[in-house]
């Protein structure tokens, strides 16, 4: 390294120092639901890459989607610009005409939760396939197997769930329901790296997974998003899809990895025609930069830190918050150790205080609320006239929209940080 660039780097660090000491004033400082934790070798890694004007795809990619795939234990990661393009890329990919009878088709369906993010359901809706809507429980917020098992109808193919605000759904059982009805699981794995069930880690039992990097979660890479899969084939068709759908496989500036760019006969083209400009799938350009790896590598390193600071938080609101009237508190999902996301309220119908009175009075105090995602998606405009099928009551779906509210636990929040919100919910209920 140059000595100028060893030089940036340590005031780099230097920088860093000078802009993290900032002193917690409650109800001064806003205690976020959610945000990114840096250090200072997250800022230095991101300087580094835009010093060496890595501003495509390069290097650390190619190390950031090793890295992911040795952490899950899968063979393969992709990355892309976000969790809802690694969505989108990963339903995508199995539609691809390469699975022959196996691919899906416009107008299967998909079975997913009512309560939960847009773009876990969109890529059914993108393909022309039919989202088929499930409830969920109160207390995890997720989905199970019983009620996966209930919506199955002859047109079911696929199975695409999120692990509910890292609370990892029943996804063994619902991995085995998949299999026997021959069905893929699209595990939505985007607010539960580190999450894991029965010991596993989520993200590890369907057919393909998704990862989110944007600051709300787990590791961050600003934007960005991953697709994991154990299938080498399915891989493939994720990363032609990610790239313009063509069918060569170079890293970006290299060329001719195949060593025979100029042999190949596909489709109706001539012999011969150049393999970087052959297109095998109708594709997208969803691929990310290598700022965004260069900073996932460092984020990557703290995973099981940020996982135990997470799971520590929640333990202590959990603490907290455990006797006081009128709230329903979150639980793990049996067999499961959840890497929280954030941490779920649903006011009780018939205690003395509403959602909205709760979360104005947190507001009001600097402490940051989030709903439940969308809660109820199918009561939104973007999917009233889509077809789908509604396969149940949506019965807790309609009440988590009504009474449902999180707040944070991510790394950065403090045990100050938390006794606070826990005093502030408490003098809310008491004076309610
Ligand atoms: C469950 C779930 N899936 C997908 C996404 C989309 O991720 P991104 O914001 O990176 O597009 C989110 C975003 O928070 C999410 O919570």
């Amino acid at each position: 390294m140059s000595d100028e660039k060893t030089e940036i780097l340590e005031l780099v660090r230097k920088y860093h120092q000078l802009r993290s000491d900032q002193e917690f004033i409650p109800g001064v400082t806003l205690v976020q639901s959610s945000g990114a934790t840096f250090d200072d070798d997250d800022r230095v890694a991101l300087v580094e890459a835009a010093l060496d004007m890595r501003i495509a795809a390069g290097v650390s990619t190619q190390r950031f989607e090793r890295d992911l795939a040795k952490f899950f234990g899968l063979r393969k990661a992709h990355m892309a610009n976000s969790g809802s393009s690694a969505n989108l890329l990963a339903l995508t990919a199995l539609t691809s005409p390469t699975l022959g009878e196996r691919r899906l088709r416009p107008k299967d369906e998909v079975i997913t939760v009512a309560a939960g993010f847009p773009t876990t359901v969109n890529p059914i809706i993108q393909n022309g396939m039919v989202p088929v809507f499930v409830d969920v429980e109160l207390g995890t917020y997720n989905t199970t197997p019983e009620r996966i098992a209930d919506a199955i109808s002859p047109r079911t193919r696929a199975i695409m769930v999120a692990h509910a605000l890292g609370n990892p759904f029943a996804v063994a059982e619902v991995a085995a329901l998949a299999r026997k009805h021959d069905l893929y699981l699209i595990e939505d794995n985007c607010d539960a790296v580190g999450s894991t069930y029965r010991g596993q880690l989520t993200g590890t039992f369907g057919d393909i997974a998704t990862v989110s990097f944007y600051p709300a979660h787990h590791i961050t890479t600003g934007e960005g998003g991953c697709v994991l899969t154990h299938s080498v084939a399915l891989a493939r068709i994720v990363e032609q899809l990610r790239d313009w759908g063509r069918d060569c496989w170079c890293e970006p500036g290299k060329d001719n990895t195949c060593c025979k760019r100029f042999e190949y006969q596909l489709g109706t083209l001539p012999y011969g025609y150049d393999h970087k400009y052959i297109f095998s799938h109708v594709g997208y350009n969803l691929k990310s930069t290598d700022l965004q790896a260069a900073l996932g590598l460092s984020q990557l390193a703290k995973v099981a830190e940020f996982g135990a600071a997470r799971r520590r938080n929640w333990q202590r609101m959990h603490d907290g918050l455990r006797d006081v009237p009128g709230l329903l508190l979150p639980s793990p999902t049996p067999d499961s150790d959840p890497s929280w996301f954030g941490f779920v309220i649903t006011v009780q119908p018939d205690a003395p205080f509403t959602r909205r009175g709760l979360t104005d009075f947190l507001e009001s105090r600097r402490v940051a609320t989030r709903r439940f995602f969308g809660g109820n998606l199918t009561r939104h405009p973007a999917y009233v006239d889509r077809e789908h099928r509604i396969a149940h009551a949506l019965t807790n779906s309609d009440l988590i929209t009504q009474n449902t509210f999180w707040v944070g636990v991510y790394p950065a929040l403090t045990a100050q940080m938390i006794d606070y919100v826990v005093a502030t919910i408490r003098e809310f209920v008491a004076t309610s």
